[in-house]
């Protein structure tokens, strides 16, 4: 069976690092590895494939930045002539992203089967990218492979019902595989004392595309910076916006780096105090490593954490109080499965070869 796996995001390298592994167990599944390019600085992207060690992909498609419009289309283009010429039986998909939608809809009009891995999460504002993205992918996929029980019960509020299989997350088998190799050094290159510092990412559209947002939200944060140290792993889009909108001197109090890849990050997160982020990925994976989130979002697709007294959903204007009032305490284990969604997820791929 041949199978056409589409990456293009940061988030997604992770995904596919440990499904690719299973599906390599597999005799008769030939996997041809596709990446549109969408995320390509070396820290956004290479780095992921060397720490993660995965195939290096046998398509680049070198398809990056633009309106969203833009780089949609062009990947369905691509994308197209890549599956005439390929042909696969089956074409593997990955969250939220604009590769995401362009993948799945190249696929469905070619009449080729879709897998969505993290499907049935559903997010406001509605009219964010991602949540455009993952409903589209769900209405036209084959398969649905769905992380938490929540996901579920959206798909069925929606009467999507056939091709649903609850999996539990792939990233946290990932995170379990790879947890003995996570890189714990980088707090102390940094100078950061274990367990007196935050992590914080940021990247959404909603949260550095406004001048006002985003000035309210560094606001916030560099009130809490002045009591426990920040590290900020800076996305390529938020450092643009600030330089943008002259916001530098906001971050004088924050200690600014560029974006690391997985080990780092898992690293220096498994020393800190909490985080504070508005990543999908990011805010399931402190909750791995036992750690709160504050999250920059006004709603989220892991809502499990939310209710569990885990994460805190915050905004520029409350952020400092929240973080005032975090407590530490026990965590429910488990709540995205045992580890073994990606096997779970090949299991069930190849008994329908
Ligand atoms: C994308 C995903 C988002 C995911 C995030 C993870 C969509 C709609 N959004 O958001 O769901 O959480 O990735 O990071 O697909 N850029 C670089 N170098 C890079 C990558 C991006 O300079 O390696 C620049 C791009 O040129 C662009 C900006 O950063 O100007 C945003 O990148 P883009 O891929 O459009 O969206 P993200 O914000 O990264």
């Amino acid at each position: 069976m041949k199978i056409m796996s589409i990456v293009g995001a940061r988030p997604q390298f992770v995904k596919e690092a440990i499904v690719q592994h299973e599906l390599n167990k597999v005799e008769g599944i030939n996997e041809i590895l596709v990446h549109t390019g969408q995320h390509y600085d070396e820290n956004m992207s290479g780095s992921f494939f060397e720490t993660l060690s995965m195939r290096k992909p046998d398509y680049n498609l070198g398809l990056s930045g633009g309106s969203h419009g833009k780089m949609t289309g062009e990947m369905l283009i691509a994308l197209e002539e890549l599956m005439l010429k390929e042909s696969p039986e089956l074409v593997i998909l990955y969250g939220d992203t604009n590769s995401t939608l362009a993948g799945a809809l190249t696929a469905a009009k070619l009449k080729i089967g879709v897998a969505h891995i993290e499907a049935g999460l559903r997010q406001h504002p509605k009219d964010m990218p991602e949540e455009i993205n993952r409903v589209l992918t769900d209405r036209i996929s084959k398969y649905l492979f769905v992380p938490s029980e929540w996901g579920m019960k959206n798909l069925e509020a929606e009467g999507i019902r056939e091709g649903v299989h609850f999996t539990g997350d792939v990233m946290y088998d990932i995170f379990l595989k790879m947890r003995p190799t996570f890189d714990k050094s980088y707090h102390s290159e940094l100078g950061l004392e274990p367990g007196k510092y935050i992590v914080m990412t940021m990247h959404r559209d909603f949260n550095v595309d406004d001048r006002e947002t985003l000035t309210e939200i560094l606001n916030g944060v560099g009130r809490i910076a002045r009591e426990i140290p920040i590290v900020f792993t800076i996305h390529p889009r938020t450092k643009a916006r600030i330089e943008e909108f002259k916001l530098s001197s906001m971050l004088k109090d924050i200690l600014v780096v560029p974006p690391i890849d997985y080990l780092k990050l898992m690293g220096l997160t498994q020393h800190a105090y909490a985080a504070i982020t508005d990543s999908g990925g990011y805010q399931k994976e402190t909750y791995f490593s036992g750690k709160k989130a504050l999250v920059l979002m006004p709603d989220t697709s892991w809502i499990e954490l939310v209710d569990e007294g885990i994460n805190v959903l915050v905004s520029g204007a409350d952020i400092y109080d929240a973080f005032s009032g975090l407590k530490t305490g026990d965590f429910k284990e488990n709540i995205y499965g045992s580890g073994d969604a990606a096997k779970r997820i090949v299991s069930i791929i190849s008994q329908n070869i």
